[in-house]
This record gives structure tokens, sequence and C-alpha cells, in this order.
């Protein structure tokens, strides 16, 4: 019997564990849609540095970052997924980088130190660090921009919702993990059991076409206004601030007290869907943009821009 490669790629991502996440629907979501925008010399250098020439280049690192992140060698790395913002939702939300980033490092200045890693460090580049270091730094950055645009991975309350206990379709969970999978799951029409790469494919498929000429096509453009090489705190304080500013509006609008044992799959699912959507297409393009300023800043560093 002759199956097709779409049939195929259904039957490979069963054996794929569990429920899908933030942490793989849309990281990798977020994934395709950057590799959908990124312009050809972006695509080709990181082909050429995480060692894969297939469309899913990006996509297949975009979870490297938590498979790693509770194992002994990846610990350092466990609290670079979220900015705790220490405001009072739902009457003040705001995001400060000197009160919220941890000692030992937040999303944010974890954007900082790798998107660097990924620079060159004199024009000629010697002294850049080693191709696989940089392929690590390519991984985490390519998850952390995924991270700091899930509103509760900028929000310090309940270790940003995980000990707020809700239901969905009246099965007790954490307000953590509504806003990682189960509002894109239903969304999606996919169950618990989603097979994430093709799910996440087909999502991006339209998220990108809703990107190119559908509703996101008019207020793209601000998405990347002000996006800064030289300033990369800056930058994702600003990502950071408009994913906090959903906690008072559409993650906690009555409060933390209030949530708590609420059934969330109705009423608020409705008005959660949207953000989610545009969290994820937003993420995407912004990742594209982020991509192409490093790749620029590579060829020129190596004199390669005339010659493109
Ligand atoms: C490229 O990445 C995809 C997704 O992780 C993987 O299935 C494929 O085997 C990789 N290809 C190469 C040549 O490494
Ligand atoms: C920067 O990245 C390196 C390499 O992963 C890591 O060891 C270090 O802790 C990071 N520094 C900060 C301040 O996050
Ligand atoms: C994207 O999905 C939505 C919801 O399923 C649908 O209404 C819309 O037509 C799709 N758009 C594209 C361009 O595929």
């Amino acid at each position: 019997m002759r199956l097709d490669s779409g049939v195929l790629a259904l039957l490979g991502a069963t054996a794929l564990p569990g429920a899908a996440a933030w942490g793989s629907l849309g990281h990798i979501t977020v994934a395709y849609i950057a590799s959908n925008f990124v312009k050809p010399e972006t695509t080709a250098y990181f082909q050429g540095l995480l060692r894969n020439d297939t469309e899913h280049y990006l996509a297949g690192v975009a979870t490297w970052a938590d498979s790693i992140r509770y194992t002994k060698w990846g610990r350092f790395s466990r609290n670079f997924h979220f900015i705790d913002a220490k405001d009072t939702p739902p009457t003040a939300c705001g995001v400060d980088f000197a009160r919220d980033c941890k000692e030992d490092g937040c999303v944010v200045s974890s954007l900082q130190n790798y998107t660097s890693q990924l620079l060159p460090t004199s024009v000629g580049s010697e002294g850049d660090l080693p191709a696989w270091r940089r392929a690590q730094a390519a991984k985490f950055v390519i998850h952390f921009v995924g991270d700091v645009h899930q509103p509760l991975h900028a929000e310090n309350v309940a270790q940003g919702g995980n000990g707020i206990h809700v239901l969905w379709d009246g099965a007790e969970l954490n307000l953590h993990h509504v806003w990682d999978s189960s509002i894109a799951e239903k969304m999606l029409g996919a169950g618990r059991r989603v097979k994430p790469y093709p799910t996440a494919f087909a999502w991006a498929a339209n998220l990108t076409a809703q990107i190119r000429d559908g509703k996101y096509a008019g207020p793209r453009d601000s998405w990347t206004k002000g996006m800064d090489l030289d300033d990369v705190v800056a930058t994702a304080m600003v990502w950071a601030g408009e994913s906090n500013a959903y906690i008072c509006s559409h993650v906690l609008p009555e409060g933390p007290e209030a949530i708590v044992s609420q059934e969330l799959a109705g009423e608020y699912y409705e008005k959660a869907a949207p953000v989610i959507e545009l969290q994820v297409a937003k993420a995407g393009y912004r990742l594209a943009a982020w991509l192409d300023l490093i790749v620029d800043r590579i060829s020129g560093a190596n004199g390669l821009s005339d010659e493109l």
C-alpha cells in the first residue's frame, strides 16, 4: 500500500508524546510563520547554521529550549522563559525590567544574551562564537520570541497562573495550561491529543495568508516598528508589555481570586481565542524580521552586502 507524504507525516506524528503545549503547537506555529516571511538570505544562513535544509529548519528546533529546561545540563535556563511582572491585575498591569527581571535572567535579558551571541563581535568576524554555540543561541532566540508573546509568560501572579485552578469543559486545569495549549487546541478543533507538526503547519499557513492580505495586513507594519538590534532589551520589553496588558483585559479581567474554579471553555474562550491568534501571528512575523536583522548585520560585517 502506498501512503502519500501527508499521511506519513500524520502517522509519524502519532508517535509524539501527549498533549501539545505552547511548548509545541504555539512555538512550532511561530517558527513556521517566520520561515514563510524571512528573506532568502536568512533562510540560507539559518538552514546552514542549524544543518537542516528542509522547510522545517526553524520549526524543528522551536521546542528544544523546553526539552532541556528541566535536565541537569539545562537547569541554568529554567527562568529564561518568562518575565515575572509584579503588577496588580486587573487594576494595574505593567512590566518593569529592573523590578521584574530576576537576577539570574528572564526572557527579555535572555533574548539580549542569545541575540548578541549570534552577532559578529567585530568587522571580519574574528572572535565570533563557534558555530555550535551560535546554533544553540539561535534555538533559544526562536523559542523565546514565542514565549514573550504568551501573556502568562509576562506575569508574576501565582507563577504565571500555574497555581490558579480553573475548569475547562469540566476538567480541572491550571490557568497557565489553558493559555499555553487549551485555547489554541479548541480553536483548531483539535483535541488534547493534537499532532503538533501538521497542525502547526496548517495553522501557520492560515495565519501567513492573513498577515499577507487578510485581517493582519493592516496592522503588520506596526508590529515591527522600532525593532532595534542595538537595543534588544527595549525591543523585547515592548513585546512583553503588550503580552502583559492582556493580563488585565483578557486573562484576569476580574482579578486572580474571581477566576478560581470558573469554567473557561465558554464565554471566556470566545474572548481569549482572538488574542492567542493575534499573538502567535505577531510572534511569527516579528521572529522573521528579527532573524532578517541578524543576517543583515552578519552580511554587513562580512562585507557581503554589496555582493548580494
Ligand atoms: C529537518 O528538521 C525536521 C524537523 O525537525 C526533521 O524531521 C528532518 O529530519 C530534518 N532534516 C535534516 C536533513 O536534518
Ligand atoms: C548567556 O548565555 C550563556 C550561554 O548559554 C549562559 O551560560 C549565561 O548564563 C547567559 N547569561 C545570562 C545573563 O543570561
Ligand atoms: C483561517 O482560518 C479561519 C478560521 O478557521 C477561517 O475562517 C479563514 O477563512 C482561514 N483563512 C485562510 C486565509 O485560510
